[in-house]
């Protein structure tokens, strides 16, 4: 018999009689009824059944109107009595079915903390190598006080060459098999940037010195071999204040290298070079020992002192402000750390590929956890 099919034989008791014996049977009624309620709705059950709208109790108050008025109060006190005993054993019921229901759950209910992380959908998901050593690079230089710049794919003549201290006719610009735009009616012509050295003039047009910055971003040469893809990628860095000089670029370069290949000793070669945005100018070379194949020089960037007329054309007085900036292929570093073995294999967006040289979505590189998985 269910909670409800019960009070209504309680109920009509109610009905007929109203004295103290007959509410003493209906509170031992419905305080045996919450104590069999074995979960937390059967008792909901019971407690509407009792002081709900229409409730056994409930329908009790009602009737006080219609009692001689010398047994009202009396029995009115009778009733608030049983309505509070009731819900105080409510309640109580109610708090010892929560525990138990916890408890269940607790003994049923089990994690096991020490297998591995289920990663469901990013298990098939990876990050390109570029991707990852790009966070990388911009963890290593965060930590040495540089900040990430950027600038567009498309750049103007000007600022790719020309405030870079290529003029027009200068024989760099053919060095770098540019891809150009149609020339706009004024004669101007834009172009996919063939470095990411037009940041250095970008971000020295906009902010006051020091600057400490480094630009990651893709670049385009109509170029392409085993070693070169028509888009690839550089890292450009610009450091730019009073006094800095080539001691400073070199340590800046040993520190990145040994952070970023994961050694604690980098064996460097300055070779003198020439570009016409620095003066001196120089291409570093790395000892393949960082990559466990020792017996080889790499050429990892090309750097140098900012030159004076660089630092002149951004509207900078090159007698008060001097620096040293860098370049650097982030896909060569990136195939030199995770040894991969052709280039346009970067760009083939080949699923099997990616599966073998990406990254898991949470390797984030981090200096204190270690950069590499
Ligand atoms: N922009 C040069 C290139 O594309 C690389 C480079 C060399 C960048 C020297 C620099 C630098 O900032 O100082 O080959």
């Amino acid at each position: 018999m269910g909670p409800r099919h019960r009070g209504d034989d309680v109920k009509s008791v109610g009905r007929a009689m109203a004295n103290n014996n007959d509410l003493a049977v209906l509170e031992g009624a419905l305080l045996a009824e919450i104590g069999g309620a074995g979960d937390l709705r059967a008792l909901e059950d019971v407690r509407i059944a009792a002081l709900g709208k229409k409730g056994r109790v409930s329908e009790l108050m009602a009737k006080l109107g219609s009692l001689p008025a010398d047994q009202r109060k009396a029995f009115g006190q009778s009733v608030n009595g049983l309505k509070q005993r009731v819900s105080d054993a409510l309640e109580s019921r109610k708090a010892e079915l929560e525990r138990q229901a916890l408890s269940s759950r607790l003994a049923t209910e089990r994690a096991d903390v020490t297998l591995p992380v289920r990663l469901g959908p990013l298990q098939d998901g990876r990050v390109h190598p570029v991707s990852q050593v790009w966070d990388e690079v911009a963890e290593i230089f965060g930590d040495m006080g540089f900040a990430v710049a950027e600038g567009p794919d498309i750049e103007t003549d000007d600022l790719n060459f020309t405030k870079l201290n290529i003029p027009p006719e200068h024989p760099a610009r053919q060095d770098h098999d540019t891809f150009y735009f149609h020339p706009k009616a004024d004669g101007t012509r834009m172009l996919l940037r063939t470095h990411t050295s037009p940041v250095q003039i970008r971000t020295m047009m906009s902010q006051k010195p020091p600057i400490r910055i480094i630009a990651p971003g893709r670049v385009y040469r109509l170029d392409s071999d085993a070693t070169h893809t028509p888009m690839f990628h550089q890292i450009e860095a610009l450091v730019i204040d009073e006094e800095t000089h080539l001691g400073h670029l070199k340590w800046c370069i040993e520190e990145f290298c040994k952070a970023f290949f994961e050694v604690d000793e980098v064996r460097m070669r300055f070779r003198a070079s020439h570009f016409p945005f620095t003066e001196p100018s120089m291409e570093v070379d790395i000892d393949a020992a960082a990559i466990g194949k020792p017996g080889q020089w790499l050429e990892i960037l090309g750097s140098g002192m900012v030159h004076p007329n660089v630092i002149r054309n951004c509207g900078l007085d090159p007698d008060k402000y001097q620096g040293f900036a860098f370049g650097m292929g982030l896909d060569r570093i990136t195939m030199l750390k995770y040894g991969i073995p052709d280039l346009r294999d970067m760009f083939a967006a080949d699923l099997r590929w990616l599966k073998h040289f990406g990254f898991l979505p949470l390797d984030v590189p981090t200096l204190a956890g270690g950069l590499s998985p």
